[in-house]
């Protein structure tokens, strides 16, 4: 099977975007590289410097104004994941590090922020002018009332759709077939309206991505459902049952009218699908 890199702009991303995915998608896989994790870091890395995406810069804000970001990368059944991180150009390569770099797995908050800069990582502002007007409206929405009472996340994700949030886009993503071995790499900015310190499925091994010997997919949507499905997981087990595609189709609708998607790679296939609009890009070559 030729080689394959398969990306998405989010749930919520349309057909506008098709044309730059495809671009991230072959400029990425001119590459030499035969590590499927160089060509999903890579991708994911031009998409987080593509303001138009929710992930690095153009990343939405929380609903104290705060931009935290996660990502994470897995490959080779090595996995490295931040979340809550602030104040960098690219989540998803310091998510490499994490994995490349130290003993763990997930690193978080201003741990993540610290590792970064001692990396080498430079101080940077992903907010854009479009996110800031985003979060100007939610600030407005929410003005008297109390948004910090712990309430499940769904209660927000409630207000969006009633009070007409503008439509975001989700998290970013990347799956890799190369040389047969596979790769998935996700970095988001979240699902607004949301806490501080809300983490969501992006930087969950599992939830939000999963590679192993069989195939890669990651998910994009409504974090707290995708983590309570275990979406990533439950897709990779499946792979070989069915065609990839009803694999993903199936999944999916079981979210009903929750906004979710995802992309997979396996041995002999690609696929995606989602219940909204998802703009995707892909690359193969031999
Ligand atoms: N899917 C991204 C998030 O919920 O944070």
């Amino acid at each position: 099977m030729p080689n394959v890199l398969l990306l998405h702009g989010g749930a919520g991303s349309d057909n506008s975007y098709t044309e730059a995915l495809n671009r991230y998608a072959n400029s990425t896989s001119s590459k030499k590289s035969m590590d499927p994790l160089d060509f999903v870091v890579e991708a994911v890395r031009l998409m987080e410097d593509d303001p138009s995406f929710n992930a690095g810069t153009g990343s939405v804000k929380r609903i104290d104004g705060s931009i935290q970001m996660d990502a994470a990368v897995m490959a080779n059944s090595q996995i490295g994941s931040v979340s809550a991180i602030e104040r960098v150009k690219n989540p998803v390569l310091v998510a490499r590090e994490v994995m490349l770099q130290t003993p763990h797995v997930m690193i978080t908050g201003d741990g993540a922020v610290k590792l970064a800069r001692a990396l080498g990582f430079s101080d940077y502002d992903p907010t854009t002018e479009r996110t800031e007007t985003i979060w100007k409206k939610m600030v407005a929405f929410f003005n008297g009332r109390d948004v910090e009472l712990p309430e499940r996340y769904s209660q927000y994700y409630r207000y969006a759709k009633i009070f007409g949030f503008p439509q975001q886009k989700d998290t970013v993503g990347a799956v890799a077939r190369v040389g047969g071995k596979f790769a998935a790499a996700v970095s988001t900015g979240g699902s607004s309206p949301m806490m501080r310190g809300r983490v969501g499925d992006s930087p969950l091994p599992g939830a939000g991505l999963y590679a192993g010997e069989n195939g890669a997919v990651v998910a994009t949507g409504i974090g707290e459902e995708i983590i309570r499905k275990m979406m990533c997981y439950d897709i990779y087990t499946k792979i070989g049952t069915e065609p990839l595609h009803e694999i993903l189709k199936n999944k999916v609708e079981e979210f009903g009218e929750v906004l979710v998607g995802a992309i997979a790679v396996s041995k002999d296939e690609f696929a995606s699908y989602s219940n909204s609009s998802m703009a995707t890009g892909e690359s193969t070559w031999p």
